[in-house]
């Protein structure tokens, strides 16, 4: 009983990006341009889709789902370090600080899952196309779709739990600039031998994805390799190198910042989790629609019908 009231009357310092106000202040504006193009960019990618029904098929449908996750995911961070930098106060609730946690998580393992979808979309499209309607079913699609989000939200749930349980012992200066998980785990002065075992669990079933990605491209290269054309060649190796580089962004961040002892954890991290936080949901619309033709006509026709109307 007495921990629970200590508990909810706690409340945490977001310390934030940097020691240095210098620094602080560039990672202010890097956000506050960050943020509004990663809103609209998938904003808009989610009008496209929805207003062209060429678009209603499953690889737009992921791609729609991608894009809302990518809002979520950003919109629980970023737009609270902005205000919190411009109001000059660095305290968060103990109530929104684990509601932050738990979107987070939940977000990043629904992304990641949704990433490998797409990739064995393009899988199946490219090495068997004659049975890709058949595959990939509006039925399976919508499978995939739903295990990812039950994936996401079911993976968060005992993180944050487990972590809102410990007890600080009134020590509340976390080393980020949100709610980490990480950060939080070392702030306790309870015994959190489990909680981190958990915790590393909870990264490996993030990065299960990534082997699926990674053995649906090998699909797609060695497929493509055996067309003789080497225009088709080139456009395949460099749609699938630009996916597979924020990709490899995106697992390389979270990598470095969980796969690693707690002790090693300080405020220079914080640098990393931007990379993952706020640059890969900027990039995705770009690196997956732009270079798509059926995509570009849709925006173009949402665009020019906002102008005539
Ligand atoms: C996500 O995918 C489902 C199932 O394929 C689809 O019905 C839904 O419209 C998508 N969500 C968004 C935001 O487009």
């Amino acid at each position: 009983m007495r921990k629970e009231n200590q508990s909810s009357a706690l409340e945490f310092i977001l310390l934030g990006v940097s020691s240095q106000q210098k620094e602080e202040d560039f990672f202010f504006i890097l956000f506050l341009f960050i943020y509004p193009i990663t809103l609209s960019g998938n904003l808009l990618i989610i009008l496209a889709i929805r207003s062209d029904s060429r678009l209603h098929n499953p690889m737009y449908f992921f791609l729609a789902n991608l894009s809302f996750v990518d809002i979520v995911f950003s919109s629980v961070t970023i737009p609270n370090m902005l205000t919190s930098h411009l109001l000059g106060s660095k305290v968060i609730s103990f109530g929104g600080c684990f509601t932050q946690m738990y979107f987070m998580i939940a977000m990043a393992n629904t992304d990641s899952y949704i990433l490998a979808v797409m990739a064995y979309d393009r899988a199946v499209a490219i090495s068997c196309p004659l049975h890709y309607k058949t595959i990939m079913s509006l039925q399976s699609c919508a499978l995939l779709v739903a295990g990812s989000w039950v994936v996401g939200i079911a993976n968060s749930l005992p993180h944050t739990l487990l972590t809102a349980s410990l007890s600080f012992g009134g020590k509340n200066e976390v080393v980020n600039f949100y709610c980490d998980i990480a950060s939080l785990l070392k702030l306790s002065c309870s015994d959190i031998h489990f909680n981190v075992k958990i915790m590393y669990l909870g990264v490996a079933v993030f990065c299960v994805p990534l082997l699926s990605i990674v053995i649906s491209y090998i699909r797609v290269f060695s497929t493509v390799l055996q067309i003789p054309s080497t225009k088709g060649v080139l456009k395949a190796f460099s749609t699938c190198g630009s996916h597979l580089t924020v990709v490899s962004l995106y697992y390389g961040t979270v990598m470095a910042m969980y796969f690693r002892p707690l002790t090693s954890y300080n405020l220079k991290d914080a640098v990393i989790t931007v990379m993952y936080i706020a640059v890969t949901p900027m990039l995705n619309p770009f690196i997956y629609s732009l270079r798509n033709r059926d995509m570009k006509a849709a925006l173009w026709k949402l665009f020019s019908k906002k102008i005539s109307s």
